[in-house]
C-alpha cells in the first residue's frame, strides 16, 4: 500500500468516525460505534494499523505519526459525544453537574408599577362604590372638547397641543367633525358614560392620554389619568371634598391633607385644583369640580334635576408620589434594573 493511499484512509476514518459519534443519541449505539471504530480486536482503526507492515520502510515513520494523530483525532471526537450524552469518561454522571446545586431560575416577568398604581385605585375607588368605566384612546372631538364645554377657538384644541390623526377627506382639517385625535384628557369617558345611561352615576376611568409634550422628568408624551364622575341629586362640593380626601389617605396615608385652589375647566363650574399635602409640602395632583349646565344638557340631562362633581387626578404623579420616583422617564424606559424594583 502507497504511503498516500494509508493516509487518505485514515483521513476518512477520521471522518466517518466523528460523524458516527456525533450521530449517537444514546450510550448503547456510542459504545456500538466506539467498538467499530477503536475495538482492540476488529474496529477499523486496527484495521488499518495492520496495513502498516505493507508501507514502504522508509514511509513508515510518517506513517507510524499520523497513524497516532488519527487516533487521538478519534478518541477526542468519541470523548465529545460521550459527555454530550452526560457520561463522564469513566462512564459515570457527569461531574460538572451537581444536582444539589438550585436550578436556574426562570426570569419571571410582573405587572409593571403604573398598573399596579391603577388596580390599587380602582381597588380604593371601588370600597366608595365607584365602577371603572373605559373609552376608547382614539377619539373625535365631541368627546374630547365639545361636549366638554370646550369652544372651538379654546387653545386647548390647538392641533399644536393635540396628537390630531393623519385624515383623508371628511375630517382632515384638525379639530373639525370627522377628525380624530388621541384623546388628551380622560374626560371623554364622563360623556360616553353620560350618554349612555341616566343618573344616578358613580364611576371612574383610568386610563392613556396623550399631548405632545418634550419628555422630562415631570412630563412625557403618554401618562395616565384617573378620571371620576359622581352624578346624583343634590350633589355638593362638600361630597367632591370627601370623595377625594378619604381617596388620599388610603392612597398616600391617614396624614394626609386635602385643599382645594380656585381655578378654571370649561367642563366644572366651580373648578378647583387639588393639592395634597404629603410629606412637608403641598403638590398639585389634579384638577375638580362641580360639572357645568353646559355638559349636562350635551349629553341630554336636565341640569336642574340633576348635580354632580368630577374630577381628574395624573396616575403617574401619584404613583411617583408613592414610590419615591423623581424621573417620569424611568417609568417608560423599560429598564429591567428600575421596573423589578416594584
Ligand atoms: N381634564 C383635566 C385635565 O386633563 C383634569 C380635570 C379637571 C378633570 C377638572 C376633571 C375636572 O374631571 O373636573 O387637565
Amino acid at each position: 500500500m502507497s504511503l498516500q493511499d494509508f493516509l487518505s484512509s485514515l483521513d476518512s476514518l477520521v471522518a466517518d468516525a466523528s460523524r458516527a459519534f456525533e450521530a449517537c443519541s444514546d450510550a448503547d449505539t456510542l459504545e456500538e460505534a466506539r467498538v467499530q471504530y477503536l475495538g482492540q480486536k476488529s474496529g477499523a482503526l486496527r484495521d488499518i494499523q495492520k496495513q502498516m507492515g505493507g508501507i514502504d520502510p522508509a514511509d513508515r515513520k510518517t506513517a507510524g505519526m499520523q497513524l497516532n494523530q488519527s487516533k487521538t483525532a478519534i478518541q477526542d471526537a468519541f470523548n465529545e459525544a460521550k459527555s454530550r450524552l452526560g457520561q463522564n469518561e469513566d462512564g459515570g454522571i457527569d461531574s460538572t453537574f451537581d444536582p444539589s446545586l438550585p436550578g436556574h431560575h426562570p426570569v419571571l416577568g410582573h405587572v409593571h408599577p403604573i398598573t399596579q398604581t391603577i388596580e390599587h385605585l380602582m381597588e380604593i375607588m371601588g370600597r366608595m362604590g365607584f365602577e371603572a368605566a373605559e373609552g376608547p384612546e382614539v377619539e373625535d372631538p365631541w368627546h374630547n372638547f365639545v361636549a366638554l364645554n370646550i369652544p372651538e377657538d379654546h387653545p386647548a384644541r390647538d392641533p399644536l397641543d393635540n396628537f390630531y390623526l393623519a385624515t383623508a377627506g371628511k375630517g382632515s382639517v384638525p379639530g373639525e367633525e370627522g377628525s380624530q385625535l388621541l384623546r388628551s384628557q380622560t374626560s371623554t369617558v364622563q360623556i360616553r358614560v353620560m350618554e349612555d345611561k341616566q343618573p344616578p352615576i358613580r364611576v371612574i376611568s383610568l386610563g392613556r392620554v396623550y399631548r405632545p409634550d418634550a419628555p422630562d422628568a415631570t412630563h412625557f408624551p403618554m401618562f395616565h389619568q384617573m378620571e371620576g364622575l359622581l352624578v346624583d341629586r343634590n350633589v355638593t362640593m362638600a361630597n367632591l371634598k370627601t370623595v377625594l380626601r378619604v381617596f388620599a389617605e388610603n392612597y398616600l396615608g391617614t396624614d394626609v391633607e386635602i385643599r382645594f385652589r380656585p381655578s378654571f375647566f370649561p367642563f366644572t363650574e366651580p373648578s378647583v385644583e387639588v393639592d395634597f399635602y404629603w410629606n412637608g409640602n403641598w403638590v398639585e395632583f389634579g384638577g375638580a369640580g362641580m360639572v357645568d349646565p353646559n355638559v349636562f344638557e350635551a349629553v341630554g340631562y336636565d341640569p336642574d334635576e340633576y348635580s354632580g362633581f368630577a374630577f381628574g387626578l395624573g396616575v403617574e404623579r401619584l404613583c411617583m408620589r408613592r414610590h419615591g420616583i423623581t424621573d417620569i422617564r424611568d417609568l417608560y424606559s423599560g429598564d429591567l434594573r428600575f421596573l423589578k424594583q416594584f
